[in-house]
């Protein structure tokens, strides 16, 4: 575990070729992404960028070039999560939205760095596991989730309509009772026809507490 922000500025903006950044969704990633672009700015540089989000996208265009993703891949990714277990390498993302763009950068990358507040990394997982889900899908795969026995929520925005993504699908949220139980519950969402993706990351990161 890191926690100097300061050093990981410091490493990216002294790589040279300049790094490809990828971008993931959020606060955490919004305030480390402007942070690094200051310090390309100050030197008259624009580094290349993949977005995770048009959020993401129009929070920083001042300071990167948005890009594609590329097929050399991406050289660091930086981004926030909504839980972290202190005792694994879980993470739990998708409290956005974003989480299967995030997913690709997070594949695409060299190196992961994950920033978060210290009240997010616990002992025991208790967020939900976000699932993106087709709507064509949507009835199909509650009625799975169900005979599955997993409890779940479809997202809704504060009006409370049925938010989507930005790949036009919808969110559930599942609950489980342990932590120990996300790994399987992972492997048996992802599975379920019309599922993008589902939020548990395990990866090598380098975890920031900020
Ligand atoms: C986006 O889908 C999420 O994975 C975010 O990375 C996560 O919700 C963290 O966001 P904050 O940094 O805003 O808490």
């Amino acid at each position: 575990m890191e926690d100097n922000l300061g050093d990981f500025v410091k490493s990216s903006v002294n790589m040279r070729p300049f790094p490809v950044i990828g971008l993931g969704s959020g606060m955490a990633a919004y305030t480390v992404a402007k942070m690094l672009g200051t310090e390309f700015k100050k030197l008259g540089v624009k580094p290349n960028a993949v977005a995770s989000s048009s959020q993401i996208k129009f929070l920083v265009l001042e300071y990167y070039t948005i890009i594609e993703p590329p097929i050399n891949g991406i050289d660091v990714v930086i981004d926030g999560a909504d839980e972290v277990s202190s005792i694994n390498n879980y993470i739990i993302k998708g409290g956005g939205g974003a989480l299967t763009r995030e997913r690709i950068i997070w594949e695409m990358a060299r190196e992961r760095h994950v920033f978060i507040t210290k009240e997010k990394l616990s002992k025991n997982l208790t967020h939900p596991l976000p699932v993106e889900v087709m709507p064509f899908a949507i009835n199909l795969v509650q009625k799975k989730l169900d005979n599955l026995e997993l409890k779940w929520q479809l997202r809704k925005d504060q009006k409370g309509y049925p938010l989507f993504t930005e790949n036009g699908n919808m969110i559930m949220d599942i609950t489980y009772m342990n932590q120990d139980d996300l790994r399987p519950i992972y492997g048996k969402v992802k599975l379920l026809p019309g599922v993008v993706d589902a939020g548990l990351f395990i990866y090598d990161v380098h975890l920031h507490i900020i």
